[in-house]
Parts: structure tokens; sequence; C-alpha cells
């Protein structure tokens, strides 16, 4: 096991009905907040109505900024920043899934900062100071509502960037499961891929010594499936839900990845193919985690053995282990198809015209230097390109 120094302050407040507390939640940070949101969801299921309540109901006020979209765009984020610093805003209230909520990290690290929010991603420079961010959940998938991280899209260049610092981390987050019940199944299934996704970056590791996370990352992969199969089927079920919401946190809170090289090559694959054609993250990543897996796992066959057995449930030879191994992949291909998630770059809408230039990307050959993807196997641009034309 490696050494590691966690500290994930996150609040979390959890279970139906939860969402209501919000106004007493902010009002020791804040009495005036920007409120930010997504293209309408919380409107329409009346979660707004309940959010404004509950802020006035606890003295705080707010001011508004709406539209975010998946894969949130940078001209969202400046607007933002500029309303904060000329109304004088201290506090972002996020609320909706990861695009929210990365819109608002944005906006909270980009609103103190004096030089331009978009070069802080490029360049990665770190950042001490942020204004503080809160979250209300409505879609159980990218975890955001504990990590340091934010994702954001510039339009203009074509760009999908992470970026990553503790003061992002929201002071509180509300995970109120019932929020869920809106949910169309294609959001189901985009958000267990991704937070699948998530454990699959932290699992899939050459680190040795490390059975109580590997123990962590099985069972809640497990959790994840038994209950997306149970949602499937029951969309309204909320006990179902519950226990979907929490994987989703405990899946990128940080908890799993602890002591562990981590991998996080299909990310950075999938990050190209949202920022060129606009899908959506859990989709692209549900079409690349197989190719990967099946690219990789020569280099550590028990490992996927283990996968195969522990949480896809292969009763296998010891004599055949790498058949084993596929077997485990092939019904992950198999747990995604029943999600109705697509297998294919076709099925995403993507040809094959721009493959190299995304492979190029990935690795960032196209700025200069060139950054291997991946920790389980270190991916140069020809490798990645590979797992693309297979895709
Ligand atoms: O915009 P509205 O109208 O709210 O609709 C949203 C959106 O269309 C809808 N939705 C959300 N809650 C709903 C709902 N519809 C009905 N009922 C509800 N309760 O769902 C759609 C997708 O929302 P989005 O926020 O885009 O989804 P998700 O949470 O999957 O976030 C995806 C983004 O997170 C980033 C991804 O790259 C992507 O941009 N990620 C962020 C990470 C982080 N910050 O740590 C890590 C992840 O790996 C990921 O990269
Ligand atoms: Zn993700």
């Amino acid at each position: 096991m490696e050494n590691f120094d966690y500290c994930n302050p996150t609040r979390i407040v959890f279970g139906p009905g939860v969402h209501s507390q919000v106004g007493e939640l902010v009002k020791p940070h804040a009495d005036r907040v920007l409120l930010h949101y997504g293209g309408g969801s919380i409107k329409r299921s009346g979660l707004y109505d309940a959010i404004a309540a509950s802020l006035k109901a606890a003295g705080v006020a707010y001011v508004e900024l709406g539209g975010v979209v998946p894969n949130p765009r940078l001209s969202l984020v400046r607007e933002g920043i500029a309303l904060c610093r000329r109304e004088r805003i201290g506090f972002v209230l996020a609320v909706g899934g990861g695009s929210v909520i990365d819109s608002a990290k944005a906006i909270a690290m980009g609103a103190p900062h004096k030089g331009d929010v978009w070069k802080l991603f490029a360049e990665g420079t770190p950042v001490e100071q942020a204004l503080k961010v809160g979250t209300v959940l409505t879609i159980p998938a990218a975890g955001s509502e504990s990590s340091p991280n934010t994702v954001i899209t510039n339009e203009e260049e074509g760009l999908k960037l992470g970026y990553g610092a503790q003061v992002l981390r929201p002071v509180f987050s509300i995970l109120d499961p019932e929020l869920c019940l809106t949910l169309p199944p294609e959001q189901l299934a985009n958000g267990v891929s991704d937070m699948m996704s998530h454990i699959f970056e932290r699992y899939f590791s050459n680190t040795p010594h490390v059975d109580l996370t590997d123990a962590l990352c099985e069972a809640t992969l497990r959790t994840i499936m038994k209950h997306a199969r149970r949602l499937r089927a029951s969309p309204q079920d909320a006990d179902a839900w519950a226990q979907i919401v929490f994987s989703g946190y405990v899946a990128h809170k940080g908890l799993l990845g602890l002591g562990r090289q981590q991998d996080w090559a299909c990310h950075g694959m999938e990050h190209e193919l949202s920022a060129l054609y606009d899908v959506a993250h859990g989709a692209g990543l549900a079409v690349l985690t197989p190719a990967w897996m099946e690219y990789v796992f020569r280099d550590n066959v028990p490992l996927f053995v283990q996968f195969a057995v522990n949480v896809m449930g292969v009763e296998g030879g010891f004599r055949e282990p790498e058949a084993v191994a596929q077997e485990g992949i092939r019904r992950l291909r198999g747990f995604y198809k029943e999600m109705g998630l697509p297998s294919t770059l076709e099925g995403l809408g993507i040809g094959a015209d721009k493959l190299e230039l995304m492979a190029k990307k990935a690795t960032k050959i196209a700025f200069g230097a060139q950054r291997p993807l991946g920790g389980l196997r270190k991916l140069g641009w020809q490798d990645v390109l590979a797992i693309y034309r297979v895709c």
C-alpha cells in the first residue's frame, strides 16, 4: 500500500425529504447566495420552489443563474463569475447533477481569481482560495458532491478539461434519494456507468497489499449493479435509489482509492468524446471501458480474475485464468446492455474521422509534450487510437 494524506470535509446530509433543510445548512455560511441550476428539471419537479421556500424561511437571499447544460460550458461559468463579483456573493448553491455542481465550482474558483478562469484549467495552476460551494444533488453519477474536481467544456476550443483543488470540495451536500424519482432510465444508466467507472479507475491498480480497498470497491460495485437492476424493473423504488445515491457518493469521495496507484485512462479517453461530440459522460464510459479492459487485462490477469469472480460472479477453473478474466469483461458488457447503454462509438453517433485527433489530444501530444494516460498500463496515443478503433 502507498502512503496517503486524506481529508474530505464535505458534510453529507442524507435521506428522503432532507432537501428542505437547505436554508438552515446555508445560513451559517452566508446570508446571500448564487442559486445555480440546470435546464429546468428542478422547476418541473417542484424542487426549485421548495429550495426557494427553505432559503426564504432561513433568511437567505439569492441571485439566480440557471441554464447549465450537460458537459457544462465555460461561457456560463464566466457569466457566473461576473455575477458573483458584481453582486458581491461569497457562496454558490448548486442544485442539480455533476454538470451544475462542476459549473458552480468553476465559478467559485474563478470569482476571487484575478486572471481568466480557463487559464487555471489549461495550466493546472493551484488555487488556495475559492467561494464556498454547497450542493443539492438531483442525479447520482459524477460524485462531484464531495469530490475536489470540476470538469468544464471550452466550447470555442473544443476542449473538456478537469481541474482539482481541495478548496473545491463542497462544504455540504444534500443527498435526498426522493429527488431521483423523476430521472428517466437513460440518466440512471449514465449515472451507474459513471459511478462504476470511478471505482474501476481506482480498483484496476498494480499496487499490492490493498485488500481493504479491493473489498470496498467490490462491495460497492455489487451494490450498484444489484440496485440498478431493481430500478430498471421498478423506477420508483425509493429504497433502491437510496442505495444507488449512497454508492455514487462512496465511489468518488476518495476513500476507495486510498493507498493505491490509480488509473483514469478511461476518463481521459472519454473527455475527448464529450468535448468533440457532446455525448453523455456515462454513455461514453460504457463504450470505452470494456474495450480498455480487453486491451490491458493481460498486464494483470490475477486482478481481472478477482474482478470476474468477486464482482461479476464468474465461476471458472484455476487452469484457465485468461478465460475467466474475459468472461468477467463479457458479463460487464452484458450489464451495460441490460441498462440500455451503447456499446460502440457508432451507437454514440461518432464516426471514425477524428479518432487520431482525439487520441493525440487525450495524451496531450497536440499541445507539445506527450503525457501517457493510465496507471495499470501507460497508454501512448497509438494505444488510445487502437482502443478507439476497437470501439
Ligand atoms: O439540466 P436539467 O434540466 O436539470 O437536466 C439534467 C440533465 O439534462 C437531468 N437531471 C438531473 N437531475 C434530474 C434530471 N432530470 C430529471 N430529474 C432529475 N432529478 O440529467 C441530465 C444530466 O445531468 P448532468 O448534471 O449532466 O449529469 P451528471 O451528474 O452525470 O454530470 C455529468 C458531468 O459531470 C462530469 C462529467 O464530465 C460531466 O460533465 N464529471 C465530474 C466529476 C467531478 N466533478 O468530480 C467526475 C466525473 O468523472 C465526471 O467527469
Ligand atoms: Zn466520471
